[in-house]
């Protein structure tokens, strides 16, 4: 989230981004448009190792970002919006944010208020699926991907795949090399386009890239 705010006479005028989750891993997720076309046009970055870059690449792109123009003393992490209230005769909001890990809650106050709190972080298992919440094995939700869980973990188990969507397209040739059987449940069959390349190929753009913005700078 977003604010932009004057707080006191000192500090006229500043930006604070506040947010719950620092950052979620999300197996096998990556940009589906051109990774140039996912910069900010006034950081661009010939550095991009893929066409179509993953997470990893996309997350250490935004952290250069970050370090190169000084952002982080705006970021304010591990923080819930819990209340906000405008003020008709101050002309600003009073917002209450509380410490997701001290349960502190602090008053803070912003002319401009932006939430950017997102639709799909709020995620849910299939209700209509019978004994979905009595399996006995391990029970994983895209949107929830356990750190600590990955190929070594996986290498002996059977794995069944609920769903055909984005996620599971992702996920199902992330895991099925590794994995010692896997079973994908298609409700509703879906579509593939050629995203990269003349045989829908990832190829590597780095010969065509344009040298300019971070790619100069030595952050
Ligand atoms: C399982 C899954 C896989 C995906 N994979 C990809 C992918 O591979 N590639 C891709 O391009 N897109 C992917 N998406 C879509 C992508 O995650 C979203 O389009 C994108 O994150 C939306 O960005 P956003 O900033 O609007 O919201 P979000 O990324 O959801 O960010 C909103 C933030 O606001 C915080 N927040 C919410 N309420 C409050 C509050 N009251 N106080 C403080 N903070 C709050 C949340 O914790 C969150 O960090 C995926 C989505 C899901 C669910
Ligand atoms: N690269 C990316 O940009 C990317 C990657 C991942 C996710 N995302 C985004 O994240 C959002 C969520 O994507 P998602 O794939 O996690 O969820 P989703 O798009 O909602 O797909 C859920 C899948 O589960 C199936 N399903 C749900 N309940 C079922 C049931 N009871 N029985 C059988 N199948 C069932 C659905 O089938 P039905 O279609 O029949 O309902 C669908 O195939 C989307 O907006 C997506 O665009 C983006």
């Amino acid at each position: 989230m977003l604010t932009e705010h004057s707080r006191t006479a000192t500090q006229v005028c500043s930006v604070v981004a506040i947010e719950l989750v620092p950052r979620l891993k999300i197996l096998g997720c990556a940009c589906d448009v051109p990774s140039h076309a996912y910069t900010y046009a006034f950081a661009l970055n010939a550095d991009w190792p893929q066409f179509l870059s993953g997470s990893d690449d996309i997350f250490r792109y935004l952290l250069r970002v970050v370090n190169c123009f000084g952002l982080r003393r705006f970021m304010r992490f591990n923080s819930v919006i819990e209340r906000r209230e405008w003020n008709d005769d101050e002309g600003q909001w009073h917002v209450d944010i509380r410490d997701a890990l001290t349960g502190e809650i602090a008053h803070d106050t912003c002319h401009i208020l932006i939430g950017a709190n997102g639709l799909l972080n709020s995620w849910k298992y299939p209700a209509e699926v019978e004994g979905l919440q009595s399996f006995k094995g391990r029970l994983l939700h895209t949107a929830r991907w356990p750190d600590n869980y990955g190929p070594e973990q996986w290498k002996n188990e059977r794995v069944a795949v609920l769903g055909s969507g984005a996620s599971a397209i992702q996920v199902v040739p992330t895991m099925q090399p590794h994995v010692k059987h896997m079973d994908v449940f298609v409700r509703t069959p879906v579509w593939f386009a050629q995203l990269a390349g003349h045989s829908g190929v990832n190829r590597d753009c780095k010969t065509s890239c344009i040298v300019a913005g971070l790619a100069n700078s030595t952050c």
